[in-house]
């Protein structure tokens, strides 16, 4: 159905726009929030994108990059989310209750997809915070499976809340129909560095100690065997992107596919 205006908020629905309907909100934490939308049928996109998405609460809305977390298989669309006090768009996106309208722009796009990376044996995934949205993606995506033996997701983050989003996916995933049994290769390595937790520290330290790879019982990244993917902050891409460089893998690009790809966890 296509929508000249918003239902909530009567502002026009700007061109070339999708105005979609929020299906469910979770929230974990006082700053980090998942919600899902409807998908409309003409919207296609492939596991690890990203897509500018707004809300309807102004002539000229704010759009801002978020990775689509849910698998491109989905007949739904999930976002997961910061939340900003003041930021122009998760200011009010926070607030967001089934029913609401979302805006969305045609054209998905981004460097963490399969097609950018050479085959590989091991696929890595490093993520800290919400960076672990197009990951989310790219696991429950049975063509990551057919492409890789093994999947690694690490996820860092502060405290101990930050990480339900990740685990909660992961055991739902090893109880999905679809990639449930493929789901057997994927290991989650979560780490926190402000809090106790049976694992601490940040991935890159962990990776220059080879702690990480003792505990997974892998050997050190190599670019044979090794794929890698990232996305956080600017700080954490550039100093796991050094990391991997140091193994000798290559950053790849959707048009000229390596050992590795960088995205960067877009946030208000
Ligand atoms: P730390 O607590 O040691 O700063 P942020 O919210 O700042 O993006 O941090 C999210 C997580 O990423 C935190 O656990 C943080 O660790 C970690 N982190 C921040 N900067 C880097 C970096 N340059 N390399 C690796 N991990 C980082």
């Amino acid at each position: 159905m296509t929508l000249d205006t918003a239902p909530q908020t009567g502002f026009p629905i700007p061109a070339g726009v999708f105005a979609e309907t929020v299906t469910e909100v979770q929230h974990y934490t006082d700053s980090l929030f998942r919600f899902r939308i409807t998908r409309p049928a003409a919207f296609r996109f492939r596991s690890g994108e990203f897509v500018m998405i707004g809300l309807p609460n102004a002539e000229k809305p704010v759009f801002r990059a978020y990775s689509i977390a849910s698998p491109s298989w989905d007949e739904e669309i999930e976002f997961y989310s910061i939340k900003v006090a003041g930021g122009p768009l998760t200011e009010h996106l926070q607030k967001i209750q089934v029913g609401d309208t979302v805006l969305m722009r045609r054209k998905p796009t981004g460097t963490l997809v399969n097609d950018a990376l050479l085959p590989g044996k091991r696929l890595w995934m490093f993520a800290t915070g919400t960076g672990i949205a197009p990951f989310a993606s790219i696991i429950r995506d049975p063509e990551t499976y057919e492409k890789f033996d093994q999947l690694i997701l690490c996820h860092t983050c502060r405290t101990a809340g930050e990480l339900t989003y990740g685990r909660d996916l992961v055991t739902a995933l090893k109880a999905d129909p679809l990639v449930g049994e493929m789901a057997g290769n994927l290991t989650l390595y979560d780490t926190l560095t402000r809090e106790d937790w049976p694992r601490t520290g940040r991935q890159t330290d962990l990776m220059a100690s080879g702690k990480i790879f003792a505990d997974l019982g892998v050997p050190t990244i190599n670019p044979d065997d090794d794929r890698g993917m990232i996305c956080g902050s600017i700080a954490m891409l550039h100093d796991t992107r050094a990391a991997l460089e140091g193994f000798g893998l290559e950053e790849g690009a959707n048009n000229r596919p390596a050992t590795f790809v960088v995205e960067k966890a877009f946030v208000d």
